[in-house]
């Protein structure tokens, strides 16, 4: 898929598919220079997460084991509550285990926050978190993101396992949509 099945729903590409495949591989060489020896458990965030978890994976040399949560943030209207909910947990026991959460974007950080806590809580031997993406919002809270692939703006992003009302995810850059989409 490209810009032109999309017709005129994108207004603005802010990482083009290019971008993305570059910095993916910057992050994973982080990724295995920092967990040399160690045996990593990778653990996607349903659903957005899908598309960086694939590539990411493929990018790394390390071998890793993949595992899926799904949650859901209560709140009110599109802001997170920091409230969680799990609707599918993990098959993985986390006794001992180096976790590193892979998520598509922080924007609170109030979902990541609980999440890094209630896996912490599960006796891991670490718990280390990789975005994609990050807003300006997610700088403020006190939550120690050990890989960010971008910095975007405070504006709402579809693409790239990013959704609005569950499409768009198989867009493969991430950009703003125009606003008669949301009309
Ligand atoms: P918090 O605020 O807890 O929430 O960090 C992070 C989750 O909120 C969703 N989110 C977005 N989803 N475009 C989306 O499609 C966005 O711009 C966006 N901002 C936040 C996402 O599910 C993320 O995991
Ligand atoms: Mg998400």
């Amino acid at each position: 898929m490209d810009q032109n099945d999309l017709g005129t729903d994108i207004e603005k590409v802010l990482v083009t598919e290019a971008q993305i495949a570059h910095r993916l591989t910057e992050m994973a060489s982080d990724i295995d220079r920092d967990y040399q020896g160690r045996d990593v458990l990778l653990v996607g965030v349903l659903k957005g997460a899908v598309m960086v978890m694939a590539d990411l994976a493929r990018a790394l040399h390390s071998r890793v084991r993949m595992d899926w949560m799904a949650v859901s943030s209560y709140g009110s209207g599109t802001k997170s509550s920091g409230v969680v909910r799990i609707l599918k947990d993990l098959d993985t026991d986390l006794k001992d285990q180096h976790v590193l959460i892979v998520e598509d974007i922080i924007d609170s950080g109030l979902t990541l926050s609980w999440l890094l806590s209630n896996l912490r809580s599960r006796g891991a031997a670490s718990v280390e978190i990789c975005t994609l993406l990050r807003k300006p919002e997610a700088v403020k809270v006190e939550l120690d993101v050990r890989y960010v692939g971008f910095d975007v703006p405070n504006e709402f992003v579809i693409g790239y396992g990013l959704d609005y009302a569950e499409r768009y995810r198989n867009v493969p850059f991430v950009a703003t949509l125009a606003p008669h989409v949301y009309q």
